[in-house]
C-alpha cells in the first residue's frame, strides 16, 4: 500500500523556501518552562476564577465538578497534546500550520476550517472576555478606594447591579482591558508575554492562597466543600454535562488554536505529554482553590446564592475583602492578579488571527492586531449595548450569553473534536511518535486511544444529547431519552468506523 502521509522526507522535499521563512517568524519560546508558563497564562484566566465558580453554582456543584474532571482528563489533557503537536510540526499561525500538516498527510484543504474557525472563535470570545475583564479592573479601583469596606451580601450586590447598568462606564473598563492586551501581542508573545508570566503568576497562586486561608478561617468552609465535593447525581442535568465538556475546552484554552499557536514557538525538544500535564493539573488546581475560596465566603453571608451568576466572584470577593484585615490591600491585589490571569489569557486568544496576518505580509504586527483588537472591541460593545436592549440592569447580556454560549459548548467542543480526529486518525503514527518523543511507549498508546475513540466519542455523545434535548419534547426522562439517544447514535457511528478498520485491516493483509 503506498504511504499515505509522506512521513518526513516528503515533508523536507516539498516544503518551500516560503514556508521555511514563515517558519521562522514568531519566534521560539526561550526554554520549555517558558512555554509552560505561557500556555499556563493562557489556560489560568477567568474560566478558572470567574467563571467556573459560578457555572458550578448554576449546575449544582459537586455532580458537575466530577464531570468537568472527568473531561479535563479524558479530552483535555489529550486534545491539548494533539494541538501542541500540530503547533510544532506546522510552526506557523493554526490556520497555515492546519495547511501545512494537511498536505502533509494528502487531505483535503477543508481541515484548515480547523484553523479558520479557532480565529472566529478566538475574537467572539475575546469580545465578551474582555468585558469581564473590565469588571475586574474596575474592581481594583473599588477595593483600593475602601468602597467594599463592611460591606455585606446584599449591598455588594446592589452595587453590581448599579456598575452593570453604568454602560459608560463598561465601556471605558472594557477599551482599557482591550490597549493593554493589544500592548503585548503587537510586542509579540515571545517576548512581551514571558516575564509577565514568570513574575505574576506565582502572585496568583499565593494570592488565592491567602484567599483560601480567609475562606477557612472566616466562611462556611464544611458548606462550601460539600458543595463542590458531594458528588449527588441527581443534581446533574443534561445541560450541566453540557457545560462541563465545554469549560473543560474553555479552561485548558483548547479547541481554537490558541495551545496550538503557542506550540508553533515551542522549542523542537521538549516534552510534550509532561508539559501538558503539568499545565493542565495547575489549571485544575487554580479552578477548585477559587472555588473553596468563593463558596465558604457565599454560604456564611446571607443575601448571597452560589447561583448568582456572572455576578458571583464580582459580589461574593467584595464582601470577604470588606470585613478581613487589611481587606484593602489583599482585595487589591487580588482583583489586580485576576487582571492579569485574564490578561495573559486574552493574548493567547488573538494570537491565532494576528499570526495569520501577519504571515500574510500585507501588515506589520502591530497593524494586524490593532486590526483584529478593534474587531474583538466591537463584539464587546454589543455585549455591552445588548445589556441595555434588554431592559433589565441584573447583569442579563444577550449577546454576551449568546457567544458565551456559541463558543464555549458549541465551537471548542467540535474544534477539539475534529483536531482529535485529524490528529488520531489521519497524522502519520510515526510522526505523531517522534514528535511525542514517545515511541513504543505504553502511554502513548493510551493517549492514541484517547484521541481516536474516547475525546471524539464523548463530544459527539454530549453534541447528540443536546440537539435531542433542544428538538424533543420536554418530560420528566427527557435526560435519560437523550443518553439513550445518544449512546445510540455514537456507538453505530464508532461500529462503523471500526468495522471499516478491520476491513482494510484485512485487505492490506490480504494484498500482503
Ligand atoms: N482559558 C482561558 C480561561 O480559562 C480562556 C481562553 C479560552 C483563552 C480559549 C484562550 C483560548 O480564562
Amino acid at each position: 500500500m503506498p504511504e499515505k502521509n509522506g512521513g518526513y522526507s516528503k515533508v523536507a522535499s516539498s516544503s518551500s523556501a516560503q514556508t521555511s521563512s514563515l517558519q521562522k517568524m514568531h519566534g521560539v519560546w526561550s526554554s520549555r518552562w517558558t512555554f509552560i508558563l505561557a500556555a499556563t497564562g493562557s489556560a489560568v484566566g477567568l474560566g478558572n476564577i470567574w467563571k467556573f465558580p459560578y457555572i458550578a453554582g448554576e449546575n449544582g456543584g459537586g455532580a458537575f465538578v466530577l464531570v468537568y474532571l472527568v473531561c479535563i482528563a479524558m479530552i483535555g489533557i489529550p486534545v491539548m497534546c494533539a494541538e501542541v503537536l500540530i503547533g510544532r510540526r506546522g510552526r506557523m499561525s493554526p490556520i497555515n500550520s492546519m495547511r501545512f500538516v494537511t498536505e502533509e498527510a494528502g487531505l483535503h484543504g477543508a481541515w484548515t476550517a480547523i484553523g479558520w474557525g479557532g480565529v472566529v472563535a478566538g475574537l467572539m470570545i475575546m469580545a465578551f472576555y474582555s468585558v469581564v475583564a473590565g469588571w475586574a479592573l474596575h474592581h481594583v479601583i473599588e477595593t483600593a478606594s475602601g468602597a467594599f469596606t463592611g460591606i455585606d451580601g446584599a449591598g455588594a450586590g446592589a452595587k453590581f447591579g448599579e456598575f452593570l447598568g453604568n454602560t459608560k462606564s463598561l465601556i471605558a473598563w472594557h477599551t482599557v482591558f482591550s490597549v493593554i492586551t493589544f500592548t503585548v501581542v503587537a510586542a509579540g508573545v515571545t517576548k512581551g508575554l514571558s516575564v509577565v508570566a514568570r513574575v505574576l503568576m506565582p502572585f496568583l497562586f499565593v494570592a488565592l492562597a491567602v484567599l483560601l486561608v480567609y475562606a477557612i478561617v472566616k466562611g462556611d468552609i464544611a458548606q462550601g466543600f460539600a458543595f463542590l465535593f458531594d458528588f449527588k447525581f441527581d443534581k446533574l442535568t443534561g445541560k450541566g454535562v453540557l457545560v462541563a465538556l465545554g469549560h473543560a475546552f474553555f479552561t485548558l484554552s483548547l479547541g481554537m488554536g490558541a495551545i496550538m499557536a503557542y506550540g508553533a514557538y515551542m522549542p523542537a525538544h521538549a516534552n510534550v505529554a509532561g508539559t501538558v500535564v503539568t499545565i493542565g493539573i495547575l489549571d485544575t488546581l487554580v479552578a477548585l482553590v477559587a472555588g473553596l475560596a468563593i463558596f465558604p465566603i457565599v454560604f456564611a453571608s446571607p443575601g448571597l446564592q452560589p447561583s448568582a451568576g456572572p455576578g458571583l466572584m464580582f459580589v461574593s470577593l467584595p464582601v470577604a475583602f470588606g470585613n478581613m484585615p487589611l481587606g484593602i490591600v489583599f482585595g487589591t491585589l487580588f482583583f489586580v492578579l485576576v487582571v492579569v490571569a485574564a490578561w495573559s489569557s486574552a493574548v493567547s486568544l488573538i494570537e491565532p488571527g494576528v499570526a495569520w496576518v501577519t504571515e500574510k505580509g500585507k501588515f506589520n504586527r502591530t497593524i494586524a492586531t490593532g486590526i483584529l483588537t478593534f474587531i474583538a472591541w466591537l463584539g464587546g460593545l454589543l455585549c455591552i449595548y445588548s445589556n441595555n436592549w434588554s431592559g433589565d440592569k441584573e447583569g442579563h447580556f444577550f449577546v454576551f450569553e449568546g457567544l458565551d454560549f456559541l463558543t464555549a459548548q458549541l465551537m471548542l467542543p467540535l474544534g477539539g473534536m475534529f483536531i482529535a480526529i485529524f490528529v488520531g486518525w489521519f497524522m502519520n503514527k510515526k510522526i505523531l511518535a517522534s514528535e511525542m518523543d514517545a515511541e513504543g511507549h505504553p502511554l502513548f498508546d493510551i493517549w492514541l486511544f484517547l484521541i481516536r475513540y474516547v475525546s471524539p466519542a464523548l463530544v459527539a455523545l454530549v453534541m447528540v444529547f443536546t440537539l435531542y434535548i433542544t428538538f424533543a419534547e420536554p418530560s420528566d426522562d427527557l435526560d435519560f431519552r437523550a443518553l439513550m439517544f445518544g449512546l445510540k447514535v455514537v456507538s453505530g457511528g464508532l461500529s462503523i468506523v471500526i468495522g471499516l478498520q478491520l476491513w482494510k485491516l484485512r485487505k492490506a493483509k490480504a494484498q500482503a
